[in-house]
């Protein structure tokens, strides 16, 4: 008999021959699926410049020219609170750290975008094969950290990864090609056809149980100029197919009594989106709230979260002045202030909220390199692995009271917002795992940073070190992990720091706001406290993981 190498020798040299599709005779035989950890990673913007250089300055995006002065010269692994972009030090110092301490302990990752530079220097304009070379630089790092440990990955597309930066016509074109190419091995077979039209797809990442659905923002994102921005009288428009696509996907998903996670890159808010956008946004948000656990996003470079509204759905006739206060001036006193106007706890429906949670970035512009880990419950999985979640649902309802829409919505130009358009019943039930945790809900994050990026030279490394968690300090030690010795720990202790590494303690620096979950109703009380003028201590801890002390 030939021995084994030669045979493989031979077979790849026939199947070249032939040069058509072969199965490859010796495949090593199907690893049985990776036992949960219920984990996983979300990770933003990197942002990799190969032109960063070390030493220049911060005013030429860290390009060229040496300052006088030392404090505005850029650093080795890349500079904080600065314009710069990150340089590969920094990226690749960052997947090596998750590679080597979180590969392991994850079942996903969410990756929302932006991983080309930005287009900050006149003298050095981006091109798009830059940009794709970039991504792919990334990509094949990703895949080789993470696909390759059979650890599903779910990429989306983010505004600086398209040329012209924000503008993306409807697909198919190059760059929807391209990206279907650079990430062949993240989208799943069957969505090619679809993404080639639109980048959007979708991953079970436990097959029959949990989906991440990745959206395509940049047709909802009212910077893109080459889109009419979901209007009702252009159903052929880009952001209305991927609405109409993202509601069969729910349809679907609720059918199979799955559960699902929204990501992208631009959050739904009303300052990204295009108006008609939002409003179909917001509706898929809470007439499928039973199937979404939540909605994970980036681009804004600054650590926040805010809830989506049935309000949002009625007529402001004054104007939309949410829309405008979250679009100018400072975004934490913006939100501080919509949080204020939340009803009190006894008046407020939980059904007519979606939690928008916004991850800060990699790039340390213009703050500090994060990522987030999530935990989530998986408690009773592997009892009965499928059709898990209970059948008899609560009644799905009519939206409540329909405001003044009956008067308005019989004339323009009301009559053809999606608002008068829009009346699906809501499948919200307080027994979801989006409401109530059980078996998917997630339970809570973790956020690393660097806050010693600018000690980092030739020969030392920074460190990626604890910045917050949300949840409550006894948590981290749950009684469970002791008892049946099985991992159950939110956080894996030795990625914990030595303080809440030896057992449970009352107080932590690292658990500020004590959450008990991650359900709608946890968010909304977390953002009632926010807004409680008595918690002035908690107000400028937002504040600070917000800016991380920058502003
Ligand atoms: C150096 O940085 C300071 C802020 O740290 C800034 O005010 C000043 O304009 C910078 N100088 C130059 C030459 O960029
Ligand atoms: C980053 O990692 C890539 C390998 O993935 C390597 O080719 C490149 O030289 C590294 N760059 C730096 C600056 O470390
Ligand atoms: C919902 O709207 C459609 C038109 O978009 C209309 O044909 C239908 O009768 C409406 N259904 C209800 C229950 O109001
Ligand atoms: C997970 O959900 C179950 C109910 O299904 C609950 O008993 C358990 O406490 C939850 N686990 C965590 C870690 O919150
Ligand atoms: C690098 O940083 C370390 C620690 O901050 C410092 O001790 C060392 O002198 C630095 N090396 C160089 C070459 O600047």
């Amino acid at each position: 008999m030939l021995p084994l190498n030669v045979l493989l020798v031979l077979t790849f040299a026939l199947a070249e021959v032939f040069s058509a599709p072969t199965q490859t005779p010796f495949q090593v035989p199907a690893t049985k699926p990776r036992q949960l950890r219920g984990r996983f990673l979300q990770i933003t913007d990197m942002h990799p410049d190969p032109y960063y250089k070390v030493h220049k300055s911060q005013s030429k995006a860290c390009h060229r020219n040496k300052p006088k002065k030392k404090k505005n010269r850029s650093h080795y692994y890349g500079t904080p609170y600065s314009d710069c972009d990150s340089p590969f030090t920094l990226t690749n110092f960052t997947l090596d750290v998750l590679d080597k301490h979180w590969a392991e302990e994850i079942d996903f990752v969410v990756w929302t975008g932006d991983n080309a530079r930005h287009d900050n220097d006149r003298k050095l304009p981006r091109t798009p094969s830059e940009i794709y070379d970039l991504n792919s630089v990334v990509a094949k790092r990703m895949e080789k950290i993470f696909s390759s440990r059979g650890i599903p990955v779910i990429p989306s597309l983010g505004n600086n990864d398209v040329w012209h930066q924000n503008i993306l016509t409807p697909g198919p074109n190059s760059i929807t090609n391209e990206y279907s190419s650079i990430w062949k091995p993240f989208i799943p077979f069957p969505y090619h056809q679809v993404f080639q039209r639109g980048a959007y797809y979708s991953v079970e990442v436990v097959p029959n149980a949990l989906a991440v659905i990745s959206l395509n923002t940049m047709y909802f994102y009212d910077s893109n100029k080459a889109v009419g921005g979901c209007l009702t009288k252009e159903p052929d428009d880009p952001g209305n197919l991927q609405f109409d696509w993202l509601q069969v996907q729910l349809k679907l998903y609720r059918a199979r009594n799955m559960q699902v996670w929204l990501t992208g890159h631009v959050p739904p808010s009303s300052g990204n989106f295009f108006p008609e956008c939002y409003v179909r946004y917001v509706d898929l948000s809470l007439r499928f709230q039973d199937t979404i656990l939540g909605h994970l996003y980036g681009h804004m470079n600054a650590d926040h979260f805010f809830f989506v509204e049935a309000i949002d759905l009625e007529f402001d006739l004054d104007q939309d002045s949410r829309a405008i206060s979250l679009q100018n001036g400072d975004l934490c006193d913006a939100l501080l202030e919509d949080f204020s106007t939340l009803p009190k706890s006894s008046r407020t429906d939980l059904d007519n909220y979606g939690v928008i949670n916004v991850s800060p970035p990699v790039v340390p512009n213009p703050y500090l390199p994060t990522f987030r880990i999530f935990s989530y419950n998986i408690t009773g999985f592997e009892a009965s692995p499928v059709g898990v979640l209970k059948k008899d649902r609560k009644h799905s309802h009519h939206r409540g009271e329909h405001g003044n829409k009956d008067e308005l919505c019989k004339d323009e130009p009301y009559r053809s917002s999606w608002k008068c358009q829009l009346n699906s019943t809501w499948q919200a039930d307080p027994d979801s795992p989006s409401r109530r945790n059980q078996l998917w809900s997630p339970l809570g994050y973790a956020q690393y940073y660097i806050p010693d990026l600018a000690e980092g030279n030739k020969t030392h490394q920074p460190h990626f070190k604890l910045e917050y968690t949300t949840y409550s300090p006894l948590d981290l030690h749950p009684a469970a992990a002791e008892e049946d010795g099985k991992f159950v720990y939110p956080i894996p202790l030795g990625n914990l720091p030595k303080s809440l590494r030896k057992g449970p303690v009352e107080k932590s620096k690292y658990t500020p706001y004590g959450m008990r979950d991650l359900t709608v109703g946890s968010w909304v009380e977390l953002a009632r406290r926010l807004a409680d003028g008595k918690e002035n201590k908690l107000r400028k801890q937002f504040r600070e993981f917000m800016y991380m002390g920058g502003e």
